[in-house]
């Protein structure tokens, strides 16, 4: 029995330990299976000696039965909100009425830290131990939320026993959120399941927190940053920054993008470098918030009814806006597939100009009910373009207009078909228009022949004009016709033909990708490449031998072999030949070192020691493939600060995660 107890001590030191290494540092110490393995030790012991069961014990963050509904807690301190600000001139007067205030001219020192776009909610630990969790509620009082909180596997269950002594009452306040990835599966499984999908991530941190099952609440892979307190008994800190250390300490996960600034412009500047950051993080965040770092000055400064006046929220202009849907159009893609386009009256979203949304199929237009004059609300992140996320419905008039995808081609009136499992509509003429001005825009475009200058607009003019019927007719084109055209002139024209020039030398694995060959992005271009080294043995390049390079499979061998097997394209690239394309092949390839043949490896987090970009570039140039996506087939993660979703998903994947520094020591 005291042999017992004993392991049980340890095991669960043991599972603390590796839990808040994982969950919260983001520096797994141990394999997945070996912390399972010690997991279902502690559970077989707890089995045997259910007296030994305690509320802290890691077994116990699963919750039990559902509840019957929620209690309500009272905040021993009113949760409050804040204040917000959308420029840099409301910033300044925000310091400046500070500055008066507190009757001081001396510069403050700020804490900036990510405004994050979740819930609110209050961990309340006793000599260290877990004992309730709320929401915010009204600010006054929330619900009690505690069984869902424990399963919340970055909330420490106990605070770890550090230097610094434990608080014999801390009272936390923090923000869950949903990291984007894991809410963009759960969309993906409740779609699948026939069941609603959530808005946003912050819709779904909400519904899952309120969820009455504490097992469903488990299966969601919710997180929190810690970002105030309530009540501290028992420790003395005096700045914001000291507190957000202690709360490390104790092993409460604090965001690490949170910067201490000298006096507001500074501040200000962090602003800046969070908004740049802000696509690249794994979760959403809607601002950033400032706070006096004093905690004097914070007394000194106290609060409104609602709100401190030694904090403040620097939003971010939003992601999301209302407009109106003037139009919907059927584009064709350079593939042929026909996709429905909403037409907006202009609206900025998150500081850029949006003007059209896509709806994707018509499946989504009829699950949407997106109809033609209808007000619906886009939205816009990252380089992804634009989407309706919903129909304003109670601003519907009348008069909005249902909207059919037509039978057949928009370009070229063939008939259009849906082929058997695709939610696509797709025209299969070879002759049309659209295709061939698509193609030749992916042509020209950055990351295939790059020829700058020649974008949608001008190839659409000089496909009217009839300057060109062919990507080839580029490479025939005379200045003199160009110059003519409408808002071109000498100069600009001179810039093309230059521009074109310098794409007849283009690397030869560009040029492959730069001919739109269905499933030849931009690595198989590259791998088959390197395989064959010239184009001529590309083009005749039999299946058999297409098949032996790492990577390429038969669906591309087949499509490869097809394309160059096909007339019109065999005269294309003749006629490209004859141009004067004369595309190269160098040795990119770097044979000495480290090589990465077949593996994967995906970069995420915010990189301080190199570039994402040079980083990937080592990789493929040695034989690797740089993903932006981990899955089963990812060889390495390599995770900088603030790695999120990305990580999680590896490890749930069991894929190797890699520190900076372990990578940089893998290249030498
Ligand atoms: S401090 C007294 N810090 O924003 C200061 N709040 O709009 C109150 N929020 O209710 C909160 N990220 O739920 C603070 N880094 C952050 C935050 C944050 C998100 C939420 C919080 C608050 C709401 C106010």
């Amino acid at each position: 029995m005291q042999d017992n107890k004993i392991e049980i001590t340890e095991l669960r030191e043991k599972l603390d330990f590796h839990s808040y290494q994982y969950y919260v540092l983001d520096n797994p110490q141990i394999s997945d299976a070996e912390y399972d393995r010690l997991f279902r030790r502690l559970s077989e012991l707890e089995e045997q000696h259910p007296e030994l069961i305690t509320a802290d014990s890691p077994t116990q963050r699963v919750g039990g039965a559902p509840l019957e509904g929620f209690n309500t807690v009272r905040h021993t301190v009113p949760m409050l909100s804040l204040d917000n600000a959308f420029n840099d001139e409301e910033m300044v007067a925000f310091d400046e009425r500070l500055k008066r205030l507190l009757e001081t001219e001396e510069e403050f020192e700020y804490i900036v830290e990510p405004k994050m776009d979740g819930i609110a909610v209050e961990l309340v630990y006793v000599n260290g131990q877990l004992v309730q969790g709320s929401t915010r509620g009204d600010g006054l009082q929330g619900e009690e939320i505690t069984a869902n909180l424990k399963t919340i596997a970055s909330i420490p269950l106990k605070l770890r026993d550090n230097e610094l002594a434990i608080p014999s009452r801390l009272e936390v306040r923090g923000e869950v959120f949903y990291p984007t990835a894991a809410f963009r599966q759960l969309n993906k499984d409740r779609e699948a399941a026939g069941e609603p999908t959530f808005v946003n991530p912050r819709n779904s941190a909400a519904g899952t927190l309120r969820q009455l099952d504490p097992r469903i609440t488990a299966k969601r892979l919710l997180d929190i940053f810690i970002h105030g307190i309530g009540v501290i008994e028992g420790v003395e800190l005096k700045t914001q920054s000291d507190a957000y250390f202690a709360f490390q300490q104790w092993g409460l996960k604090v965001n690490p993008f949170t910067k201490v600034c000298a006096g507001m412009q500074n501040a200000i500047a962090v602003y800046y470098n969070l908004l740049e950051k802000r696509e690249s993080l794994p979760y959403e965040i809607d601002g950033t918030v400032f706070k006096l770092n004093s905690i004097e000055h914070q007394r000194a400064a106290g609060i409104r009814s609602r709100s401190p006046r030694w904090a403040i929220a620097y939003k971010f202009p939003a992601q999301q806006e209302t407009t109106i849907v003037e139009e919907i159009i059927a584009q064709v893609g350079r593939t042929g597939a026909v996709t429905p386009v909403a037409l907006l009256k202009p609206v900025f979203v998150g500081g850029v100009e949006v003007r059209r949304a896509t709806l994707h199929n018509q499946d989504e237009i009829d699950r949407k009910d997106v109809r033609i004059g209808d007000t619906v609300v886009v939205q816009r992140a990252g380089d992804v373009i634009p989407e309706i996320v919903k129909v304003v419905e109670s601003k519907r008039q009348k008069s909005a207009k249902k909207y059919t995808l037509p039978r057949n081609c928009p370009a070229c009136s063939n008939p259009l078909f849906r082929p058997e499992g695709e939610a696509v509509l797709r025209c299969d003429n070879p002759d049309c228009p659209a295709q061939l001005r698509e193609s030749i825009i992916h042509f020209a475009s950055k990351g295939a022949m790059d020829i700058d200058g020649l974008g949608e607009k001008l190839v659409a003019v000089l496909l009217e004009k009839k300057l060109i019927s062919s990507i080839a007719d580029l490479y025939f084109l005379q200045k003199e016709n160009v110059a003519e055209l409408d808002r071109m002139g000498d100069k600009s024209a001179e810039n093309l033909m230059s521009a074109i020039e310098k794409s007849r030398t283009a690397p030869l694995e560009r040029f492959l990708f730069a001919l739109g060959i269905r499933h030849v992005g931009e690595h198989v271009a590259r791998v088959v490449t390197q395989h064959f080294k010239s184009l001529e043995k590309i083009q005749n390049a039999a299946v058999e031998e297409l098949i032996t390079i790492h990577e390429v499979g038969p669906q591309v061998a087949a499509s490869l072999t097809h394309f160059f097997s096909q007339e019109k394209n065999k005269s294309l690239v003749q006629k490209l030949l004859e141009g004067g394309l004369a595309p190269v092949y160098s040795e990119s390839r770097i044979e000495s070192g480290p090589q990465f043949d077949g593996m994967t490896f995906v970069f995420t987090g915010a990189l301080e020691k190199f570039t994402r970009k040079d980083a990937e570039k080592f990789v493929t140039d040695r034989g690797g493939r740089a993903s932006s996506s981990v899955s089963k087939k990812t060889s390495y993660l390599v995770a900088g600060p603030g790695a999120g979703s990305k990580l999680q998903k590896a490890k749930e994947l069991g894929v190797a995660v890699l520190t900076e520094d372990a990578f940089l020591a893998m290249l030498t």
